[in-house]
């Protein structure tokens, strides 16, 4: 049987983070010719997020401009990647989650007719505008793809709903705990110069927020729930690596700059983020990613958002969505900081994962494998 060229699209953080144990596992097997194309829709972030799985892209777009549109995204990433296609004529094109680097490199392999599959597919929040423009950047990438790998059971269940037939699925867990166990096998112990200040054994939170819909007020009542928590306890330090969008970091030294016990910081490399998620008390976050890890780690994390993809991470997890208005931020954690034995509730909660046991890249190469020798 003749090897097979498989292209690995990644654009963001995320994507880098989920897609890297992927492709370790099919470079793991000599049955695929594994190429990386990183479209840039983020610069540094995308690259500190290779960088720690020792991955480098068989070719960079380098896309992003300040303060981008999702018109230029999504433009740029379909003429892009559509050309590296066209040089590289591959078997099979990989994307992740929902981007729009996602679904603009997706629409370029269906312009091609080169099957796409789509890892972690069918996560649903079931509105279009929460998260924006993710929700409907998942809706069309499954609707493009020939392989739909679903983190879970209820993904699944919702690919389903929406017509996709069965033998499409495969549920596999999700890539990001195969990230996690990578890492935490790697290193245990924080060693980054951005966290030298934080004093050893000091109690800490640790925050981070992105989200496009959150820019502006939300934004604003979020730091506005940080800055009352402080006061009402001033022992209490705080992690804030602050996503590189201007817009976000704007906003967050508005309001945190100020304060002694607040580190704000750039983006942490996925080693040190994994030691800070670990070594907190409680996470604040409005990010996905997040959401799982907590969970796998069995670390409470308040989700800022009024709804998730992501239930599992509520009902068999660590999650609890609190929403953006700052007063129900700031009591949910209060809770959790003057009653210990609401944190070990949680704890205890998290009986199982959710979002899988650290195979998932394996079971999607053998799926892909196993497509190949069929067809
Ligand atoms: C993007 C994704 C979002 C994902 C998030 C992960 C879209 C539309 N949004 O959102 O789904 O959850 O990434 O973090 O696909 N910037 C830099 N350097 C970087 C990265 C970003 O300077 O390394 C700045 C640039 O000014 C850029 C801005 O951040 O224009 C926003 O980046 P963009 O990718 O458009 O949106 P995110 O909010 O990062
Ligand atoms: N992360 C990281 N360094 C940081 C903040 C986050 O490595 O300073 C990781 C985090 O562990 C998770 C991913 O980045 O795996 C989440 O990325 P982000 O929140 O940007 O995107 P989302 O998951 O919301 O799409």
């Amino acid at each position: 049987m003749s090897r097979k060229t498989v292209v690995c699209v990644v654009g963001t953080r995320p994507e880098a983070i989920k897609m890297a144990p992927v492709v370790l596992a099919l470079r793991s097997q000599n049955y695929f010719d594994v190429k990386v194309l990183a479209t840039g829709q983020h610069s540094t972030m995308l690259d500190q997020a290779l960088a720690h799985f020792k991955i480098t892209a068989d070719v960079n777009l380098h896309i992003m401009k300040e303060k981008q549109s999702l018109d230029h995204i999504t433009s740029s990433v379909l003429t892009g990647a559509g050309e590296y296609f066209d040089k590289i004529k591959p078997d099979a094109i990989l994307v992740h989650g929902d981007t729009t680097t996602t679904f603009a490199s997706a629409l370029a392999g269906f312009g091609r007719k080169i099957p796409v599959g789509h890892v972690e597919a069918g996560l649903r929040s079931g509105n279009m505008y929460l998260p924006f423009p993710e929700e409907m950047n998942r809706v069309l990438t499954d609707r493009i793809t020939t392989w739909a790998f679903a983190p879970t059971e209820l993904a699944k269940e919702n690919l389903l709903r929406e017509g996709t037939s069965e033998d499409m699925i495969h549920v596999t867990g999700n890539t990001v705990i195969d990230a996690l166990f990578y890492t935490v096998k790697s290193k245990s112990k924080n060693s980054c110069s951005e966290l030298s200040r934080l004093p050893e054994d000091a109690p800490f939170l640790l925050v981070t927020a992105h989200r496009r819909e959150s820019l502006g007020k939300p934004l604003e009542d979020i730091c506005s729930a940080l800055t009352m928590l402080l006061d009402a306890h001033p022992e209490l330090w705080m992690v804030v690596p602050m996503h590189k969008n201007p817009l976000v970091r704007e906003t967050m030294r508005k309001h945190l700059e100020t304060r002694e016990k607040v580190l704000l910081c750039d983006p942490l490399d996925y080693p040190d983020f994994v030691w800070a998620m670990n070594a907190s008390k409680f996470i604040l976050s409005d990010s996905g990613g997040v959401q799982e890890e907590a969970s796998a780690i069995k670390k409470p994390v308040l989700i800022l958002r009024d709804v998730t993809e992501r239930p599992e991470a509520v009902e068999k997890g660590s999650g609890i969505l609190v929403g953006l208005d700052k007063e129900k931020i700031f009591s949910n954690a209060m809770g959790l900081l003057e009653n210990k034995n609401l944190i070990t509730e949680i704890e205890n909660k998290c009986n199982f994962q959710p979002f899988g046991d650290g195979t998932a890249s394996i079971k999607i190469a053998e799926a892909l494998k196993g497509y190949f020798e069929k067809h």
